[in-house]
C-alpha cells in the first residue's frame, strides 16, 4: 500500500523544480523558484517515503489577497483521494487566514473546474466578482506548456 502523507512545509527548490517539469508545466530556474516559494503564504506537500508527489501552496497577504498555485499530484498516485486531501488542507487554511472581506481566487486550467466544485470553489461570475481575467501578455513556460 502506498504511504502518502500531509506536510504543511515548503518544498525545497530542487523539489519545487521537478515537480512542476513532472506535470510538463515547463523548467523555472533556481532564483524564480526560491522567489516563488519564499511569496507563498500556505504550502503542504504530500510525501511518500521522504519524496515530494503533490504540493498545493496560496500566494497572498496571508489575510485579504490569496491567488491559489501549484495543485499537483504525481501522475502515478492520481484517482487515489490526494488531490481531495491537498484541497481540503487549503480550505481548512483559508477559513482560519482570511479576514473579513478577503478575495479568494484560482485560475483552473481548462476543464479542471468541476474538481474544484468538489471542495467548496464556485464559477465566476459569482458574488461580486465578474467574469476574471488575465493578463495576456504573461510569459509562457519554458519548454512546457500547461496540460
Ligand atoms: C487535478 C489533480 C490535482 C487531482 O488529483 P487526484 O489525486 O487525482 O484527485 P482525487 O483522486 O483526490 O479526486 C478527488 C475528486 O475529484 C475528482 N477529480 C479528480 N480530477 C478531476 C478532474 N480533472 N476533473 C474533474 N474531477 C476530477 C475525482 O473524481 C474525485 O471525485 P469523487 O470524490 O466524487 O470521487 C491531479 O489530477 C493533477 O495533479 N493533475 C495535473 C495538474 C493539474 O491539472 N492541476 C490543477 C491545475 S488547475
Amino acid at each position: 500500500m502506498t504511504n502518502v502523507v500531509l506536510v504543511e512545509e515548503t518544498p525545497t527548490v530542487a523539489e519545487y523544480i521537478s515537480l512542476r517539469q513532472a506535470m510538463g508545466w515547463g523548467t523555472i530556474d533556481e532564483a524564480t523558484a526560491r522567489r516563488t516559494l519564499d511569496g507563498a503564504c500556505f504550502s503542504a506537500c504530500l510525501r511518500c517515503e521522504g519524496r515530494l508527489v503533490g504540493l498545493v501552496r496560496a500566494i497572498g497577504d496571508g489575510c485579504l489577497y490569496f491567488a491559489v498555485s501549484d495543485v499537483m499530484v504525481s501522475s502515478e498516485l492520481r484517482g487515489g483521494g490526494h488531490g481531495a486531501t491537498l484541497l481540503n488542507a487549503l480550505g481548512e487554511y483559508l477559513r482560519r487566514a482570511a479576514k473579513p472581506g478577503a478575495s479568494i481566487t484560482l485560475q483552473p486550467l481548462v476543464g479542471r473546474e468541476p474538481f474544484y466544485e468538489k471542495f467548496g470553489w464556485v464559477r465566476c461570475p459569482g458574488g461580486p466578482f465578474g467574469s476574471g481575467m488575465v493578463f495576456k501578455d504573461a510569459p509562457p513556460p519554458i519548454d512546457g506548456q500547461f496540460v
